[in-house]
């Protein structure tokens, strides 16, 4: 199975998802690592009760580059083949997107291209669009761009409020985000990627220690 870790912010109900997914006998990837900048977030509760290996540490008072170091080197020692951000509410410096580039995974709560950024449900009920949705997607340096992996598509309701939006397009995430991630890391398996990325991460693991 590939291994999977999984960065997240606040409720992490992807996260939830992405978990009791990979416990299906069919799933081809596991969960090894839950990471958070939040020490209250409780989706680490969640997961530590689930036996899932947790890390946090508060980004408060670091820069971003040094924050983004240690949580590299925490991701690195769990040997993860993919990374998921799940409601990571943190923009990454290019350096770690570097390090990650092709095996690190976002979701975000549109139909990408349209409205990166935040404030998505709003905006799209102010367009007048018939439909919100999500997308999973790769990281690249530009925000909520990078190569589109899979979608799902919400109908906006007459009288939708951004809550009530977002209440269903979280029930959709759920679907999406662990059918696309073990697509992905499947496609990535056969290719003979799992190893490759094992050889990088134990010599990056190495320059860390
Ligand atoms: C999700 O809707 C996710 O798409 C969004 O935050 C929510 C997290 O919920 N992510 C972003 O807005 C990223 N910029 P969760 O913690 O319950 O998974």
């Amino acid at each position: 199975k590939a291994r999977v870790a999984i960065v997240i912010s606040g409720e992490g109900s992807n996260m939830a998802a992405l978990l009791y997914a990979s416990r299906l006998p069919t799933s081809p990837y596991e969960v090894v690592l839950v990471a958070s900048n939040n020490p209250d977030a409780p989706g680490l509760a969640l997961a530590a009760a689930e036996g899932v290996p947790t890390w946090s540490q508060s980004h408060r008072g670091m820069s971003r580059e040094a924050f983004d170091d240690a949580l590299h080197a925490a991701l690195a020692a769990a040997r993860p083949d993919a990374v998921a951000l799940a409601g990571y509410m943190r923009i990454l410096t290019p350096g770690f997107v570097e390090k990650w580039r092709g095996r690190l995974l976002n979701i975000h709560p549109s139909l990408l291209p349209l409205y990166p950024g935040l404030d998505t449900h709003a905006r799209a009920i102010a367009a007048g669009d018939s439909s919100g949705g999500c997308t999973v997607h790769l990281v690249t340096d530009e925000v909520d761009s990078g190569d589109i992996l899979g979608q799902l598509a919400v109908a906006i309701r007459p009288g939708d409020t951004p809550e009530t939006l977002a209440a269903r397009v979280r029930l959709a995430e759920h679907q999406l985000y662990p059918s696309t991630l073990g697509a992905y890391v499947s496609r990535h398996e056969d290719a003979g990627w799992i190893e490759a990325q094992v050889d990088a991460l134990t010599a990056d693991l190495a320059e860390v220690s």
